[in-house]
């Protein structure tokens, strides 16, 4: 442990992934242990197939077969996300943790207006009527920055380009006020002008709320930039922990090379 004056919101210990294929067993996740503290940003860092998904999807209780969590605990806010029922895990995702994909398309609904996604996440979760959800999706939507946020809210998905639905994307998944933000590479399939932006958006509203937020990414100058500390995978494991302090990046940037 780096720190362990501060208190964990998320304390993942020796977590095990299977992919059980034709090929035969992928160890995707092993051994994987770190923690993320209150009001902390944590990075996950690695090259393509390290595990990375995988390890933020076994936390959040989205692997499906031919996958399987077999091991391991991950204790967030007090609860043990890998025994909790799927029903009370459901509940938890969304309002006490909220998900940010890669892709905000695969996110959002074609065929749903953004207004009447905005209320489905809401009163998944909490009593609210229709005006109160508008309402409620305008202010986030403004705090979000997004340009026309009524305009937004009345139309569809397909209207939007990329940096704003994955703008419209990040307001969903911090609509409930999540204490915990998981991000799986937010930014990859955004115009290089645009992920800056869109990170610095995160940041700031993660920081301003005392909330805390696990960023995937692939990128070392996102982790250095963005993060309080990061964690390191390669092939599955966990290579390295370290404070995102100048001197402690020179033996990440030696690892990438290796
Ligand atoms: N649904 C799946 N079926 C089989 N293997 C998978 C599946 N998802 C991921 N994997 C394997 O697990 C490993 C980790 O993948 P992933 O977590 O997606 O990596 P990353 O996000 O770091 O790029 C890879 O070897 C990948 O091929
Ligand atoms: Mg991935």
């Amino acid at each position: 442990m780096l720190d362990s004056t501060e208190t964990s919101l998320l304390e993942v210990s020796e977590l095990n992934t299977r992919f059980y294929t034709r090929r035969g067993v992928v160890r995707a996740v092993n051994d994987v242990s770190f923690d993320v503290k209150t009001g902390s940003l944590v990075g996950i860092v690695g090259e393509t197939g390290c595990g990375k998904s995988a390890t933020v999807r076994s936390i959040l209780g989205l692997i499906r077969p031919p996958g399987k969590v077999i091991s391991g605990t991950v204790f967030f806010d007090g609860d043990d996300l890998l025994t909790l029922p799927s029903k009370q895990l459901r509940r938890l995702r969304g309002a006490r943790i909220g998900f940010v994909a890669q892709h905000p398309w695969g996110a959002l609904n074609p065929i749903l207006k953004i207004r009447d996604q905005f209320r489905n996440v809401i009163t998944a979760h909490r009593t609210a009527n229709s005006d109160e959800c508008y309402e409620m999706a305008l202010e986030m939507l403004q705090n979000v920055e997004i340009s026309g946020p009524e305009r937004v809210l009345n139309g569809y998905a397909h209207e939007l380009s990329g940096g704003m639905a994955q703008r419209v994307v990040i307001a969903m998944a911090m609509i409930l006020d999540p204490k915990l933000v998981v991000a799986d590479e937010p930014t990859t399939a955004l115009d290089v002008t645009v992920q800056r932006q869109i990170l610095d958006l995160m940041k700031t509203l993660i920081t301003e709320e005392g909330r805390s937020m696990l960023l995937v990414t692939h990128d070392l100058g996102v982790v250095a930039q963005y993060c309080d500390s990061v964690v390191v995978m390669y092939a599955g494991k966990v290579v390295e922990r370290a404070l995102c302090l100048m001197y402690s990046l020179i033996p990440l940037i030696h690892i990438r090379k290796h």
